[in-house]
């Protein structure tokens, strides 16, 4: 199999190889804490051996159940927010069709994410959209309380049921979430829903690679065999301490930066279907890194489009940013530009070329340019967006996550700052058991 590479060569103008090597012991010590399963957080490292874990009988599960939802339903709802949600939602828009969503394909469910918000337009016109129609839902949440999901799971279970009645319901209804405790695990052994487990040692932003992620994505009719294919390659490339290896390369690079004044890394993309791949490493590396009043903050763009939105500040802005770009070497296609003999747009210079070689030489001349203009940047080369190779995409950056969480200093596996917006959330709300924050926050209205 062809691997991902990490390139940092455009890094090295602002640290010295020096800086970054001096890192490396620590890399490597990281690499070996997480092993040893005797660091912070170390209760949450199930994410780490995932991919040689997962059993054949699982996916097989899960691929069984995908072929059931699809075959029921036309539309599939996912229901969940943060880790529970952005992982398949990257996935899936990043081996889709661009234009799926108006193809009306026969063979493909349209694959519909709620519970990722509170917007009361987005939940009234989805319910709108689902009337009459053929739909199924696949709700996931770790603690079986988040708000959001379970505000948008109790619209649409109420919905699919007043449709189709109770007991067809609960044949199109799978639930992902904890193995004994929570809400939703107590609903669905009521209501006798398939459901799928979330170990307790996979927090939400590492669980793409579990039944989390790869039941929407094979719903969605990708091959979930080959992605955890490509992210056990990863995890057994990536075990051993080595100056050789990529994620601690890329730890040690993004830590050397940080330390010499880049507080933000912009993670760049030159594919449109790239875009939640970014939401999804802003969640892991955010959650994992912003603590103890620390960690680089990870902003993402959508190049060449932000190029003509972002570009000024990125060249000429304040200099505390570094980028990480996401270069896709091969496309699925080819689209060539055609020539024209009025060449009144003057384009006859590139007919006969590529749109690709076009986009490949917007993003060298970009990162050329932004290294001219004080922002470095690293370069994660993907042969294509394939299953395989999201797959190691996916493993990369969660290892090197961990192993930059702890060069920083900081435990990388918990959050404990998303509670304070549920508490004033609740308090506001006047949820029983929050009665005295009601009174403090109503006072300070
Ligand atoms: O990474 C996390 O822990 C969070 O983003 C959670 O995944 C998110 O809040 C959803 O939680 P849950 O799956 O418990 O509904």
């Amino acid at each position: 199999m062809n691997l991902i590479q990490v390139n940092i060569q455009n890094a090295l103008g602002t640290v010295s190889e020096a800086d970054v090597k001096a890192l490396l012991p620590k890399a490597d010590a990281a690499l070996e804490t997480l092993y040893r399963a005797d660091g912070a957080g170390n209760d949450f490292l199930g994410w780490l051996d995932l991919p040689s874990r997962s059993n054949e009988i699982l996916l097989d599960d899960i691929q069984a159940t995908a072929v059931s939802l699809r075959e029921k339903c036309d539309i599939v709802v996912t229901i969940g927010i943060g880790g529970s949600y952005l992982g398949a939602k990257a996935v899936i828009e990043a081996l889709s069709d661009s234009f799926a969503a108006y193809r009306h394909d026969d063979n493909n469910p349209e694959i519909l994410f709620a519970g990722q918000n509170i917007g009361e337009d987005y939940l009234y016109e989805l319910q709108d959209y689902l009337k009459g129609k053929n739909f199924g839902i696949i709700v996931i949440s770790k603690s079986g309380t988040t708000t959001e999901p379970a505000i948008a799971f109790r619209l649409l279970k109420d919905q699919l049921e007043k449709a189709i009645g109770k007991d067809e319901a609960s044949k199109r209804i799978v639930a992902v979430t904890d193995e004994h405790r929570g809400a939703l695990r107590q609903l669905a052994t009521e209501e006798g829903y398939k459901t799928f487990v979330i170990e307790d040692s996979v927090g939400g932003r590492f669980s793409v690679l579990s039944p989390v992620g790869l039941l929407p994505i094979a719903v969605a009719g990708f091959d979930i065999k080959a992605l955890m294919s490509g992210a056990k390659f990863m995890e057994l490339t990536l075990k051993t301490p080595s100056a050789d290896n990529m994620a601690e390369v890329y730890a040690a690079t993004r830590n050397a930066l940080y330390n010499a004044g880049k507080k933000i890394e912009i993670l760049v993309n030159y594919n449109p279907k790239l875009h939640y791949f970014g939401e999804w490493w802003k969640q892991l590396y955010g959650e994992s890194e912003g603590k103890e009043g620390k960690g680089i903050y990870p902003a993402a763009v959508d190049n060449s489009t932000d190029l003509h939105s972002m570009g000024q500040w990125i060249q000429e802005g304040e200099r505390i940013i570094y980028e990480t770009v996401l270069s896709v070497a091969e496309q699925q296609h080819s689209v060539v530009i055609p020539n024209d003999a009025a060449n009144l747009d003057g384009l006859n210079y590139i007919s006969g070329k590529r749109v690709d070689e076009v986009n490949k030489m917007a993003e060298l001349g970009t990162r050329i340019a932004h290294v001219d203009g004080g922002v470095p940047n690293m370069q994660v080369i993907i042969p294509a967006l394939k299953e395989e190779y999201l797959g190691q995409l996916i493993y990369f950056f969660e290892l090197a996550c961990g192993i930059s969480g702890y060069i920083l200093g900081i435990n990388p596996f918990n959050q404990p700052g998303v509670e304070a917006y549920k508490r004033n959330m609740f308090a506001l709300l006047a949820k029983p058991g929050y009665e005295k924050e009601t009174e403090a926050i109503r006072a300070r209205l």
